[in-house]
């Protein structure tokens, strides 16, 4: 039997042999039956389905310095902004309009958003909105942080992992930043009730395919509900400004291998596979993905969170992307839909 057909059966392989189904990433035949294979559960479980979720980047002041983040703390050519929590039910009322029933709110670790704030910001998304669902992405917080803001109403939240090679996360973070803190960040958020999202960027800087088996080890244990995997892109103003950026062929054939191993997860066609093809997220659905994540953001910001370069999708209106996305999704044999679309377990 070989390693493909043991994947096919089992869904789910040691390190070992995730790195051995890895080798065939570029290998036609396999990428064809991979694909196929993730799209026949997509579809098993969702049908044509594709879910959409409002994304609000609310702040790019960031106290972290991760070394490939383009808003990262030393990068002193940005403008800096913070959206307050009117402009923000005012994102949320534009997304309900044009059928969003998940907001997503993203942004830099930014001190300034007190637990107290952003609590009080989930509050009255959830009193204005009570069928939509609130997924947070602002990063590493405390067990009682998290707690609050689930008390408050939040329902998922997304922190990659970025990586689970303890010398790769040291390499592409400052000393500060442990993998031990991000592990311990997700553990509490499942054990908190969220649906959560880990992920991991496809060709940072000293990323091998020994590292993504690890991150598919990883994934396998924690099984998350979402899992977000999108190409690294350089950013001018990083440390990694010259660096070459990752394979949207790699990332697409990761996607297909995540879907097969966790059937149900929700799986997002990612804007970094967007700005690196211009029909990358077409791409990533052919590949397993059913989620997209237009902007929600206020145009004026939007170049300001310019977390890589050439980013897509920062001029457009909201109406614009939920038109240019619907279009896009249904000319590829989808339907976007209008429901919170939480996984199915
Ligand atoms: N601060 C939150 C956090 O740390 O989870 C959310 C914001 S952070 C900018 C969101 C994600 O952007 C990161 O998890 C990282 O994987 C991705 N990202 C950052 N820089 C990137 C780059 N240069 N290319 C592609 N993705 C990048
Ligand atoms: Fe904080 Fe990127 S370094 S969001």
């Amino acid at each position: 039997m070989t390693i493909i057909d043991k994947f096919m059966r089992q869904h789910s392989l040691t390190e070992d042999e995730y790195l051995e189904l890895l080798q065939h990433w570029q290998d036609g035949d396999v990428v064809k039956r991979l694909s196929e294979e993730a799209v026949k559960l997509r579809k098993q479980h969702y049908g044509d389905k594709v879910f959409t979720r409002g994304l609000i980047e609310f702040t790019n002041y960031c106290r972290n310095n991760c070394y490939y983040c383009g808003i990262r703390r030393d990068n002193r050519n940005i403008g800096r902004y913070r959206l307050d929590c009117g402009e923000i039910l005012e994102c949320c009322r534009d997304g309900y309009a044009l059928g969003y029933r998940t907001f997503v709110l993203q942004g830099g670790e930014d001190p300034y958003y007190t637990d107290s704030r952003m609590a009080e910001i989930i509050r009255e998304i959830k009193k204005n909105f009570p069928d939509c669902a609130v997924t947070l992405s602002i990063g590493e917080k405390s067990y009682e942080s998290y707690k609050l803001f689930r008390e408050a109403g939040a329902d998922r939240y997304l922190l990659r992992h970025e990586t689970a090679d303890d010398s790769l996360y040291s390499s592409l973070h400052p000393d500060e930043m442990k993998l031990e803190t991000r592990r311990q960040c997700l553990y509490d958020l499942k054990k908190l009730g969220y649906q959560v999202g880990a992920g991991f960027m496809v060709g940072p800087p000293g990323q091998k395919l020994e590292h993504l088996a690890k991150d598919l080890v990883f994934l396998q244990e924690l099984h998350p509900q979402m899992v977000g995997i999108g190409p690294f892109i350089p950013h001018h103003d990083t440390v990694y400004a010259d660096k070459e950026a990752g394979s949207v062929e790699l990332t697409l054939f990761l996607l297909s291998v995540v879907r097969i191993m966790l059937p149900k997860v929700m799986l997002p066609a990612t804007t970094a596979l967007g700005t690196m093809d211009p029909v990358g997220r077409e791409k990533g659905l052919n590949a397993g993905a059913n989620v997209v994540m237009p902007n929600l953001s206020p145009v004026k910001n939007r170049k300001m969170y310019e977390l890589y370069d050439n980013k897509i999708c920062t001029g457009e209106e909201a109406a614009e992307c939920r038109g240019c996305l619907g279009m896009r999704v249904e000319a590829a044999g989808y339907r976007l839909v209008e429901e919170r679309g939480d996984a199915l377990e």
